[in-house]
């Protein structure tokens, strides 16, 4: 019963994968047994990211750097990757930033960056390993969307995101529309706010209480933590999700469910 949710024999990607969420997911699906390459822009943070799943786990991953907002970049990695590993199964679209301004002073270069990236840069990478998946037959894609794809916020600062992150939704429905005749799956994780690098001074800029008042809201009582993700992120990349797809996974301690 247990091989259904198996990854061995797989290769996956995961872009963002020096991030909070995505070394989380890379980890995860290293020791659900796919080869795993991790992907973005800093090379110290991905080296930081190969030791620490490495003492973890005792697990090797591979790394490459990619601007995902720049196409040639994108490309060069699909190259690389399916030059090393042979064929890459799994995508996880794990990039991705979050700046709050009040919407009445919303500087327009910041919004355009976060849809650069948010969004952009998640089609792009689609649109690339994608072509490589056709060729294949096979493919799982997930995306990290966010509960601010489907819910707003109460107090300011997050239209760009809010907006990012529900044209992912809809794009992802759209890539699993288009993409399912080949074999391909398409699906999104929603996570809630998750202790992370992206959030750390989101969370302290909002005072020492912001940590337990979050907890208190939500109804399994407790911050999100990057390996909340990882169970839906392994069904979303397994057989075990063989005929689910355009569908967002919310690890969110039931927020959605209330809000
Ligand atoms: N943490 C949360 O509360 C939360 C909640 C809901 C959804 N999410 C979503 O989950 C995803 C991961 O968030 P996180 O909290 O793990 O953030 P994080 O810790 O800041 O990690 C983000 C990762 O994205 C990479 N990245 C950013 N821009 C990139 C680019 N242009 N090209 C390639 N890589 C890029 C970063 O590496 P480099 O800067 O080195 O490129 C980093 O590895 C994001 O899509 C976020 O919106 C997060």
């Amino acid at each position: 019963m247990q091989k259904i949710f198996s990854l061995e024999g797989k290769n996956a990607v995961v872009v963002g994968g020096a991030g909070g969420i995505g070394q989380a997911i890379a980890q995860g699906l290293a020791e659900a047994g796919a080869k795993v390459a991790i992907a973005s822009r800093s090379v110290d943070s991905l080296q930081r990211a190969v030791l620490e799943i490495k003492e973890a786990c005792g697990l090797e991953v591979k790394y490459y750097t990619v601007d995902a907002a720049v196409e040639s970049s994108v490309e060069a990695l699909v190259v690389e990757s399916v030059k090393d590993f042979g064929k890459v199964d799994i995508l996880v679209n794990a990039q991705g930033f979050n700046k709050k301004f009040n919407a009445e002073d919303f500087p327009m270069d910041s919004f355009k960056q976060m849809f650069d990236v948010n969004v952009i840069g998640v089609m792009m990478c689609c649109k690339h390993f994608g072509k490589h998946m056709i060729q294949n037959g096979y493919g799982k894609m997930v995306n990290l969307s966010s509960v601010r794809g489907r819910i707003a916020t109460k107090g300011p600062g997050n239209a760009g995101y809010c907006g990012t992150k529900g044209a992912l939704d809809m794009m992802t429905r759209q890539l699993a529309s288009e993409f399912g005749k080949y074999n391909i799956t398409v699906n999104a994780i929603g996570p809630t706010i998750t202790e992370t690098p992206m959030m750390t001074d989101i969370l302290n800029s909002r005072g020492p209480n912001a940590r337990k008042d979050l907890a208190e809201s939500l109804p399994m009582k407790r911050m999100a933590l990057p390996t909340d993700c990882v169970g839906p992120a392994i069904f979303l990349c397994s057989d075990a999700s063989g005929f689910v797809t355009g569908n967002i996974i919310y690890p969110d301690g039931g927020l959605t469910a209330i809000g």
